[in-house]
């Protein structure tokens, strides 16, 4: 496992995405990809399904201080108050008195993000979360936030993936020391389909899944929080950390990104940062 650091804590570059993982089956695979090695694993409000994310930790036997767990604030919940008020019951929920990354799940244009921020500094000020931190947030609004209203966030939680550049963003976060977490990496399984990721991953001997993980993590502060419903994919995305993508190769899966390539567009999302070679 490799890591990125944020003023002195330790992320695994590698995390389990929950979304979509409902009921028993997301209790099984919490508890599978904690016994696999994963120590970092990822979900949200939303998702509905904090309690199974618990239970599975539970079932795994891993200590919580060993595991990284984020979780998201709903649009909702975001105003100062409501998102102490939902943190508690995430908290029961998950079965902890902590997570280490609390994010704003979206970017709310209705409720300043001064007041939204307030409310993430006073959770972490009460040691409810170890880090905080945006998703899908633009630039700007990073700038806002961390800049303007100093609330010290670590990380944005965007899509990322070999079709869709996130170069100005990562630019910013790399500027900044702060690191970006590449949701959606398989492309929600499009990778598969790729002639170009095909030909890689015969040079190397690894899946294509394998190829966009690994030509994530490889990425300068990039941590990515692949979703697998089978113990086959489970395994095989945590199987990364035994070889590495020659320049030239990294190079050609940057040039796969394109205008159309993003996948997670709802009528919220905020205008985008666009990038030109993209
Ligand atoms: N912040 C946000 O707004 C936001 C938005 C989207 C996602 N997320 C987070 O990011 C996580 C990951 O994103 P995602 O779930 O959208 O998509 P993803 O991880 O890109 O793709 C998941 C899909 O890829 C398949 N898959 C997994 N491993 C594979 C492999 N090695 N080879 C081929 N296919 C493979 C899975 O199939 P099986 O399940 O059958 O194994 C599943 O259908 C989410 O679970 C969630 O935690 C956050």
């Amino acid at each position: 496992m490799i890591h990125v650091e944020f003023n002195g804590t330790k992320v695994p570059s590698l995390g389990f995405g929950t979304w979509q993982l409902r009921d028993k089956d997301c209790e099984i695979g919490v508890a599978k990809a904690l016994e696999v090695g994963y120590r970092h694993i990822d979900t949200a409000q939303i998702y509905e399904n904090e309690e199974q994310v618990g239970a599975g930790i539970k079932a795994s036997g891993v200590k919580r201080e060993d595991i990284f767990l984020t979780t998201k604030i709903w649009m909702s919940n975001v105003r100062d108050g409501a998102l102490q008020r939902s943190l508690d019951v995430s908290l029961k929920k998950l079965g902890t008195d902590y997570v280490d990354l609390l994010l704003i799940h979206w970017p709310v244009k209705e409720v300043p993000f001064a007041d939204q921020m307030s409310g993430l500094k006073k959770v972490q000020a009460e040691k409810l979360t170890k880090l905080i931190g945006v998703s899908n947030f633009t630039v700007a609004q990073m700038k806002e936030v961390a800049e303007q209203l100093e609330a010290p966030i670590a990380t944005n939680q965007v899509e990322y993936h070999p079709f869709l550049s996130q170069r100005p963003v990562l630019d910013y976060l790399q500027s900044k020391n702060m690191f970006l977490t590449a949701y959606s990496p398989l492309a929600r399984g499009k990778i598969n389909h790729e002639q170009a990721l095909e030909t890689i991953s015969h040079k190397y001997g690894r899946s294509v899944g394998q190829i966009c993980l690994r030509w994530l993590v490889q990425q300068q502060g990039v941590v990515a929080i692949p979703k697998a419903g089978s113990e086959k994919h489970i395994r095989e995305n945590f199987d990364i950390f035994n070889f590495e993508l020659a320049t030239e190769d990294m190079r050609k899966i940057h040039a796969l990104a394109h205008p159309g390539g993003r996948l997670i567009n709802p009528d919220w999302a905020p205008h985008w940062d666009l990038h030109e070679a993209a």
